[in-house]
């Protein structure tokens, strides 16, 4: 794996089945009205070149505000956004995505993603609604949420077209390692969702006394455990403050020792 240490400007990105997605996005669930659009513009200011939405946030419109505000090229961003599974029959799902772009003001998307595997439909209807939405020009690449080893493996089956993605839940208190296995031996980047634990890491001792070490803070120790996986994190704040305080963990490593020691937490 390439390493993902630069002292240079920019954000690295992981590279799955063409796709090239900038390790750091910015979360955006939770995030609404100005608050949105104003975190968005300054997280792009600073350099983000990453944007999670999904139509369930109810914010797509305030992401491309903050999009147009911040007067960074479309073409420079990675904009990602997730159907929910109520939208998933056919007609509902090309409406939904068109929706979507509609609220966000652009032609397509870098990244659509089925947020939930769905409970009543068959895999393989919506698996194709999905590659459907790709070739219309709708998304350049398509990915799921939430799927299992299981349904990674029977969507990638299914679909004709690479699923470049799973954005499941990681971080050192899940241990996700079985899906993390499975997502690299199909060729998908991970990315991961609360991979602060919803802030909760902030408070963790181990992660305080590795980040004392390296001048970081917890938070941005656990940001560096999951890049320097090669995972994608997308962690939200509504504090632009701490828009830079998420970006700077690309100027420091962890030994082995520390990232085995990270690991652990997961099994404690
Ligand atoms: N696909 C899915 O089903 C799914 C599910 C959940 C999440 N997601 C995506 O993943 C994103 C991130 O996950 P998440 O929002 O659940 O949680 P998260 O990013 O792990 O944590 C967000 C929380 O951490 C706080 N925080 C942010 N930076 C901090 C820092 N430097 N120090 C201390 N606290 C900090 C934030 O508070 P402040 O606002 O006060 O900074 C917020 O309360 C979401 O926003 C969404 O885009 C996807």
């Amino acid at each position: 794996m390439a390493d993902v240490t630069t002292k240079k400007a920019g954000i690295p990105a992981v590279e799955a089945k063409g796709a090239r997605i900038p390790l750091l996005g910015l979360g955006t669930w939770e995030l609404r009205g100005r608050v949105c659009a104003r975190v968005v513009e300054q997280a792009l200011r600073l350099g983000y070149r990453h944007i999670d939405t999904a139509e369930m946030y109810d914010n797509e419109r305030e992401v491309g505000e903050g999009l147009r505000g911040s007067g960074v090229k479309r073409d420079e961003v990675f904009i990602t956004t997730k159907i929910w599974p109520t939208h998933f029959a056919p007609r509902e799902f090309d409406r939904a995505v068109h929706e979507c772009l509609a609220r966000l003001r652009l032609s397509d998307v870098d990244l659509l993603l089925l947020h939930w595997p769905s409970t009543r439909l068959p895999l393989a209807e919506t698996i194709s609604v999905l590659v459907k939405a790709k070739r219309d020009g709708l998304a350049r690449h398509i990915g799921v949420s939430n799927f299992s080893v299981a349904q990674i493996e029977e969507a990638t089956r299914l679909s004709g077209v690479p699923l470049v993605c799973n954005q499941f839940e990681c971080n050192p208190f899940v241990d996700q390692s079985a899906l993390i296995k499975a997502c690299r031996q199909l060729g998908m980047a991970v990315v991961a969702y609360s991979p602060i634990a919803r802030g909760r890491v902030r408070d963790n001792e181990l992660l305080s006394r590795i980040g004392a070490a390296h001048k970081k803070s917890a938070t941005q120790v656990c940001l560096r455990f999951l890049v320097q996986q090669h995972m994608v994190v997308i962690p939200r704040t509504s504090k632009v403050e701490r828009l830079s305080e998420n970006a700077a963990i690309f100027d420091f490593s962890l030994s082995e020792t520390e990232m085995a020691s990270i690991a652990a937490l997961a099994r404690a």
